[in-house]
């Protein structure tokens, strides 16, 4: 046992330090009511000089604690044949919460490895998600795509690579699982964005990026009836054809 402590540590018991960096070796020396009334007091609050006295006080009361063999994060070891101190996890180990077993929702993928149709089983895209996704889209996405998705986000009129439109025919028909990996991973000049925005906030914009692409290639018939109230029909040509219920 001795040699095993003197491999892991080469002088496991340095002393105590005699002297305390400037402020605070003042506050140890003292006993208890002269450093209430020293001038350490008129610039520490109370408790405070109490603590730190009796955190100096440790030093030589838990000393062998303080000094005990130990190895420091990354510090090199002699003891183990590859010269680490700190042990790697064993092959496969998975910290309590982080098992990503669902390919669908953390990389977008179906079971047979094609991108995935649809969001994720756990997720409901309710109001409020799709009313999240905008949100996060506009913190972090519209700079570039603009707030209605046609490419022109103030970065793009300075200059920058114009991404395509998510109204072009093409992205309207990408699998959800598509725009979710884009937004992962990035795409070309793009940056990936996954270790900014977490997975379910991802999906969010996902849903909202739907939205989006509803909101631009919308006919009259998607709009129910009790909606027809709130719409603009100016630029509707006369003779158009309202569904049911609908006025004009
Ligand atoms: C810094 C500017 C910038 C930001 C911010 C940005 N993008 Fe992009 N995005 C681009 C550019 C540029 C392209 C085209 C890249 C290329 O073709 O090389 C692109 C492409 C895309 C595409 C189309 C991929 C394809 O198949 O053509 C999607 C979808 C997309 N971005 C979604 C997003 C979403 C969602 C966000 C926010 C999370 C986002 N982007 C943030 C610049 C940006």
């Amino acid at each position: 046992m001795p040699d095993l402590l003197r491999r892991l540590s080469p002088s496991p018991f340095a002393a105590c330090p005699t002297k305390r960096p400037r402020g605070v070796g003042s506050i140890r020396s003292l006993p208890y009511e002269a450093a209430a009334r020293s001038r350490v007091h008129s610039r520490f609050p109370f408790p405070l000089a109490v603590a730190a006295a009796l955190l100096g006080a440790g030093c030589e009361l838990r000393r062998e604690m303080y000094d005990q063999a130990k190895i420091e994060p990354l510090e090199y070891s002699a003891f183990f044949e590859d010269g680490r101190g700190s042990r790697l996890p064993v092959e496969g180990t998975v910290p309590v919460g982080h098992l990503r077993a669902d390919d669908h929702r953390y990389l977008g993928l179906g079971p047979d490895g094609e991108t995935a149709r649809g969001f994720p089983e756990d997720i409901e895209v309710t109001f409020e998600f799709v009313k999240r996704g905008q949100e996060r889209y506009q913190i972090f996405c519209s700079v570039c795509h603009g707030y209605a998705g046609h490419g022109d986000g103030m970065v793009v009129q300075r200059g920058f690579t114009r991404p395509p439109s998510y109204h072009e025919e093409r992205l309207r028909e990408e699998p959800e699982g598509y725009l979710f990996q884009v937004i992962s991973n990035g795409f070309g000049v793009m940056n990936g964005y996954a270790s900014s925005i977490p997975v379910e906030d991802r999906w969010a914009i996902v849903a909202y990026v739907r939205a989006l692409q509803i909101s631009q290639n919308a006919t009259l018939g998607d709009v129910p009836p009790e909606g027809w109230a709130e719409l603009d029909l100016r630029g509707v040509p006369s003779g158009t054809r309202l569904p049911e219920g609908g006025r004009r």
